[in-house]
């Protein structure tokens, strides 16, 4: 049984990692896609395997185009090698927004080669492992309405979106925003009966000054009844360990679910992402507790180089090599942002591999935790260069 999902969470969430809950190690091999099964441990040997974990946006596609030999690496790691060996691997991106199944569906007709659901891990999949907390909670989730099946999907009950707690009462956000040319929802939830339990920014917020609004609202609320406003410096004091007097609970857990500052889509420049709307939330946060330095109280960060995504992506690759997460040698992260594809893989005892086909440009700073192990011109040369350095080429 995997070390992560309990039984009860196991039974809950269900669909892209299936296979990781049923049978026996050799059953739960049969049930595998075939780019997961690494051959080498099937002797029992203590032979590992090497893996790899391939970031998205800027590695395999750039906007709505696969890039170029991205297919063929793949297929180098589906036998197409000299030794017919097939390796396994996942991809491991900080987009999201909509079910890894419909990613996963759309990165396969863009490659023309089948990315299975359970190969595939978004920003937001690691966030599975707060459904043990937060089940039965109100969550408010942040992101395109998508977001909200997908949190159901994950198993949380109750899930409110910014644009219900808007209908709730327009007064929250009293500007035109996305979907206002539809008729008014009746709130799901009696917000003045209901306090909101937590807040999951799923994926990069459509509407940031209506998402920052309410995202202060619930901070500065007492335990998360939004009719009501705690003083923000008791509440900035309640976060601090230093306060003297009882400044109350601190605000109600904060998660997000990437902190990409930049990513790169079909225009030349890279784009503000959700790090860039963190850095906005944090702008406001810190005039609003009258603290410059003040710190979200982001309760976890996840999304590349957070080690929770680390770490979750460790399973799910071990979950699909016979012998677990101890069957699988180096994993490689092959990544076009060295702030977060690189940074975090040298942070989890990965390969880092760095592309050019995406946001680092050729004499970008690669230093503090950044430094892959090399930097190759796309996704193919990266592959290769590990098959060489594994002995696969040979
Ligand atoms: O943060 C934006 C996201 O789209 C970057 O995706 O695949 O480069 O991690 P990826
Ligand atoms: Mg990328």
């Amino acid at each position: 049984m995997p070390r992560f999902v309990s039984t009860a969470t196991a039974a809950a969430s269900r669909q892209a990692h299936s296979y990781l809950l049923a049978g026996t190690p050799a059953s739960r091999f049969a049930a595998l896609p075939a780019g997961c099964r690494g051959k080498a441990t099937l002797s029992g040997s203590n032979v590992k395997t090497p893996a790899f974990a391939f970031d998205m946006d800027g590695v395999l596609i750039r906007g709505g185009k696969a890039l170029p030999n991205a297919r063929r690496a793949l297929e180098k790691l589906r036998g197409d090698n000299p030794q017919n060996k097939e390796i396994p691997f996942i991809v491991l991106t900080n987009s999201g927004g909509e079910s890894e199944a419909s990613k996963a569906e759309k990165l396969s007709r863009k490659l023309g080669l089948k990315i299975d659901e359970s190969q595939f891990i978004i920003s937001s999949t690691p966030m599975r492992t707060l459904v043990p907390k937060h089940r039965n909670d109100l969550v408010h989730v942040v992101g395109p309405h998508a977001c909200k099946a997908l949190a159901q999907k994950y198993g949380f009950k109750n899930v409110l979106t910014s644009r219900e707690i808007r209908d709730w009462n327009r007064h929250a956000w009293p500007f035109h925003v996305r979907g206002d040319e539809h008729p008014q929802e009746p709130a799901p939830h009696d917000l003045a009966n209901t306090p909101v339990g937590a807040i999951l920014i799923m994926h990069d917020p459509p509407d940031w000054g209506l998402d920052i609004q309410l995202i202060m609202d619930l901070l500065l609320s007492h335990r998360g009844d939004v009719t009501t406003r705690r003083n923000p410096l008791s509440v900035a004091e309640s976060l601090s360990s230093s306060s003297s007097s009882d400044p109350g609970l601190p605000p109600i857990p904060l998660y997000s679910s990437n902190a990409d500052f930049l990513w790169a889509n079909e225009h030349p420049h890279p784009r503000l992402g959700q790090g860039g709307f963190l850095a906005a939330l944090r702008g406001v946060w810190a005039q609003m507790v009258d603290d410059p330095a003040a710190q979200l109280p982001i309760t976890t960060q996840f999304g590349k180089p957070s080690a929770p995504t680390y770490d979750y992506a460790k399973r799910v690759l071990g979950d699909g090599v016979v012998g677990g997460v101890d069957a699988v040698g180096d994993v490689y992260m092959i990544g076009d942002n060295p702030e977060s594809d690189i940074r975090g893989a040298n942070a989890n005892g990965w390969v880092g591999v760095l592309v050019e086909t995406g946001v680092y440009k050729h004499g970008d700073a690669l230093d503090g935790g950044r430094k892959p192990a090399v930097v190759v011109k796309d996704v193919e040369a990266a592959v290769d260069w590990v098959l060489e350095k594994e002995g696969v080429l040979n």
